[in-house]
């Protein structure tokens, strides 16, 4: 099928498992009709180009149909289902439908979930569980599921198999579908599934409703090709595709416009970006280098992977300005047998070199990182490796995970020696390191005047206002509410070991953009 194809005139599948009279004609059932998603079909790589879709529109024969109906979407996983959750958001209000926060009161609950560890899947089959006794009281609540656990064929099975309180699942490259799918789902009795397995396209102009008015994120480019080993995210969001960088520009300076005051450019790998154009010779420091002269007073990106990280772009960041001197730069481990297994594609030596690099050229950068520790066979001295690393570049906070295998990856084929308890003690182990090297770098705060991004009220006591720094430190202080949205200058109190606590001094005019 190809892309026209599929944009214009895919057929919505359904498949209805409550037809099954046994195991058998389950499985000859699904032959007939319903095609599953294909972990290895997610795996290839094609040279096919990218097709590029500027019209979106919502069809007008679908106009109204959520009138009178609320939606509820409960986001798991990264910034990236995040923002797809702002993008769904934004196609219910264009069909009609109306927001709501509670569960009880939604006529279509959809779970955008995430698939990277066991425990983030586990979470969301337990939600599914709870909400079985709402479509019973409701009986024309939809329950659909999507994100990256819908492109699993394993998940798909077992939601067919044993949730049949799902009327829709739907896939990563298929969110612009969601009318139609919901269409279907109104009009059939069935399951609807529609995943597919293979993405292609990038597409613009979709709506999105953002979560506040302060911060947004902006795509920059969808899927991975780098493959880590133990990582599902290649299958799960398909190949790299980056967005023309026109279309970037005009939506930061849009949100510039409508008065944000930071942008995080999204992708998985997102210096990558640009290596899929075939017309032009154009990368995340050519994309940097644009998006620094917008006025907008903070500019972030995530997620960094080391190998594509250039010298072009750290000159870009040289320069400053709103470019914040915070880099999240995911390591994963400090043993160069472990990242050659991890399939890295990079050294302990060539990270360092890079951290060093970045220091040199960007006066008081600072890090964070994510580590996997209990990777198959990880020995002792192995770990310790990644001890030694995360004190010689000195991070200020770590995401840390135990290694869980996916389905589908090479890890997960791996022996693995490492008995739980000691991944659970490495993780311990790391995870004092990292409180230790946070309350040291917060430390240095104390008494110090910093510039806050005020965010809204503080989660615990609303008589208190939060916001965050240019590196991403969180900040709790006593302010007007007035400063809500704005940039203010904070004189910390008393430092802790994942916060700051402060007063207000001052607010901060429009800050200065090259
Ligand atoms: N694209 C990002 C990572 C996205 S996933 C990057 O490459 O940096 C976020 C983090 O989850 C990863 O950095 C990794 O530390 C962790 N992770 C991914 N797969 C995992 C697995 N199978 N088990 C444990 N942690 C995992
Ligand atoms: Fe996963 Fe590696 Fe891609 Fe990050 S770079 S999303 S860890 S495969
Ligand atoms: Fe999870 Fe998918 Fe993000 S697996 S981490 S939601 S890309």
């Amino acid at each position: 099928m190809n892309e026209k194809q599929r944009l214009e005139g895919q057929q919505v599948q359904t498949a209805n498992p409550s037809d099954k009279k046994s195991e058998k004609d389950y499985s000859k059932y699904f032959e007939a009709v319903y095609t599953p998603p294909s972990l290895k079909e997610a795996k290839k790589r094609g040279k096919e180009e990218v097709a590029y879709h500027k019209d979106f529109d919502i069809p007008q024969e679908f106009h109204g149909m959520g009138n009178g109906r609320k939606f509820y979407i409960r986001t798991y996983g990264c910034q990236m289902n995040e923002h797809d959750t702002e993008v769904m958001a934004g196609i219910f209000l264009g069909l009609g439908y109306e927001p709501t926060d509670t569960v009880e009161d939604a006529n279509v609950i959809l779970l955008n979930t995430c698939a990277i560890r066991e425990n983030a899947e586990n979470k969301v089959f337990g939600e599914l569980g709870h909400l079985k006794h709402l479509k019973k009281e409701k009986p024309d609540l939809l329950l659909g599921v999507c994100g990256c656990m819908s492109q699993e064929e394993s998940v798909v099975n077992k939601i067919l198999k044993t949730y049949n309180q799902v009327d829709i699942i739907f896939g990563t490259h298929n969110i612009h579908r969601l009318p139609n799918i919901l269409h279907e789902a109104y009009m059939s009795k069935e399951m609807v599934v529609e995943v597919w397995s293979k993405e292609g396209d990038v597409i613009e102009n979709l709506p999105k409703v953002r979560q506040g008015n302060i911060k947004a994120w902006v795509n920059i480019m969808y899927g991975c090709d780098k493959f880590c080993t133990y990582c599902i995210v290649p299958y799960t969001r398909g190949k790299e595709r980056s967005r023309r960088p026109e279309d970037i520009i005009q939506e930061v300076r849009q949100l510039a416009a409508q008065g944000y005051q930071e942008i995080t450019l999204l992708g998985q790998n997102v210096n990558a970006y640009g290596k899929d154009f075939e017309d032009i010779q154009y990368g995340l420091g050519d994309l940097m280098d644009e998006i620094r002269k917008i006025d907008i007073p903070r500019i972030r990106f995530t997620t960094s992977h080391p190998r594509d990280f250039d010298d072009q772009l750290i000159e870009v960041l040289a320069k400053g300005g709103n470019l914040v001197e915070h880099i999240h730069l995911p390591v994963q481990s400090g043993s160069n047998e472990v990242l050659k297994i991890m399939a890295r594609k990079y050294t302990r030596e060539h990270y360092l070199e890079l951290i060093r690099k970045i220091k040199a050229a960007v006066p008081g950068a600072t890090f964070t990182t994510d580590i996997i520790v209990g990777y198959p066979n990880e020995t002792d001295e192995q770990f310790e490796e990644t001890l030694s690393l995360y004190r010689e570049v000195g991070y200020e906070a770590a995401y840390t995970f135990i290694y869980s295998p996916r389905e589908g990856t090479p890890a997960a084929k791996m022996q693995d020696n490492v008995p739980m308890e000691v991944k659970k003690e490495r993780l311990q182990r790391l995870n004092a390191l990292v409180n230790e090297l946070s309350a040291e770098a917060m430390k240095k705060y104390q008494d110090q005047i910093v510039e806050v991004l005020v965010e809204g009220e503080s989660k615990n006591n609303p008589d208190v206002l939060a916001g965050y720094t240019r590196k991403n430190k969180l900040v709790n202080f006593i302010g007007p509410k007035s400063a809500i949205g704005k940039m203010v200058k904070v004189k910390v109190t008393d430092a802790k070991t994942w916060s700051l606590n402060g007063e207000m001094i001052e607010e901060l005019n429009a800050v200065e953009v090259e």
